[in-house]
């Protein structure tokens, strides 16, 4: 069994991305530029948003945090997006995601202009990733892929099962892996909720991506020897032991499972830091404007 370690390639490919970047500045080229929208103060998000403003450094980007109260009203919100749609100076943003009730996400999200939008959120993105074309891809997906690549699992011919549908996870996965081209050419099954016989589509499976959202879900029973496990869950289950008072838990029965895989990814330091890499070369793309000019 291979660890596939998502912190050591999240270093390295950030590693690589602040070189472009340095070769970028140095050649009197505009560093690029990465802002993010936070509303509210949920501690998720709190989280993840710091680490893309630390990543951004890392990187060589310029970074800006813009911060809303959880009772900003939507026109609000909209109008700082159509505003930094008209900034010239950044390249790309996101909005941190969920954003409170009354707030339509949908809204936000296609109102972003789809060539600013390195989360990969925007249906002109989201469409043009399932044909092919070139186009930010989403975090979470492109940071697998980008696991793969690495790590040369053979994707081509093989049963690939993704477990849930979610349209940031589940859906663009299955698109990727069966886009016709390396990591890809496999034949994909999508399980959810309503799947009948999802433990067998388990079993049968080469490559399962778990992204369901229920710690412990994937058991030993569940898969064939040799399988490659990618892991997306990151469910906060309560942990008195711990000084967070919870214990990152993945979708998959790690320490059960492990011993039957020929490559599977750990909760935490799998997948999770892969997501905010892929955001960093979205936005290396969007400063290079080399996507949509
Ligand atoms: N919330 C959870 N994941 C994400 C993400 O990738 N982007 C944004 N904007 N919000 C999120």
């Amino acid at each position: 069994m291979q660890l596939i370690d998502g912190k050591m390639i999240s270093e390295q490919v950030k590693q690589e991305i602040a070189v472009e970047v340095a070769e970028i500045v140095a050649k009197g080229g505009k560093r690029p530029h990465l802002a993010a929208i936070l509303v509210g103060h949920d501690g998720g998000s709190e989280t993840y948003v710091a680490a893309k403003v630390k990543a951004c450094e890392v990187c060589g980007f310029k970074s800006s945090l813009i911060r809303y109260e959880a009772d900003v009203t939507e026109e609000e919100l909209l109008a700082k997006v159509r505003e930094l749609n008209d900034d010239p100076d950044v390249d790309g943003f996101i909005v941190q995601l969920p954003l409170p009730k009354h707030i339509s996400e949908q809204k936000v999200i296609e109102t972003i202009d789809y060539r600013k939008d390195v989360d990969g959120f925007h249906p002109i993105n989201v469409g043009r990733m399932s044909i092919g074309l070139p186009c930010y891809v989403s975090a979470t997906p492109n940071g697998i892929i980008e696991l793969l690549r690495r790590y040369n699992i053979e994707t081509k011919g093989k049963k690939c099962v993704i477990l849930g549908r979610s349209n940031i996870v589940g859906k663009p996965m299955a698109s990727l892996m069966m886009q016709k081209r390396y990591p890809g050419d496999s034949t994909v099954t999508v399980c959810h909720s309503h799947s009948a016989d999802l433990k067998e589509e388990c079993r049968k499976a080469d490559i399962i991506i778990a992204a369901l959202g229920q710690p412990n879900f994937v058991t030993a029973d569940m898969v064939k020897d040799g399988v490659v496990i990618i892991d997306v869950g990151t469910t906060r289950v309560p942990d008195a032991t711990r000084k967070s008072g919870f214990k990152l838990t993945g979708d998959v029965k790690f320490d059960e499972v492990a011993e039957k895989c020929s490559f599977i990814t750990p909760v935490p330091g799998g997948v999770g830091p892969m997501t905010i890499v892929s955001l960093m070369k979205n936005t290396l793309l969007a400063g290079k404007k080399e996507i949509y000019k």
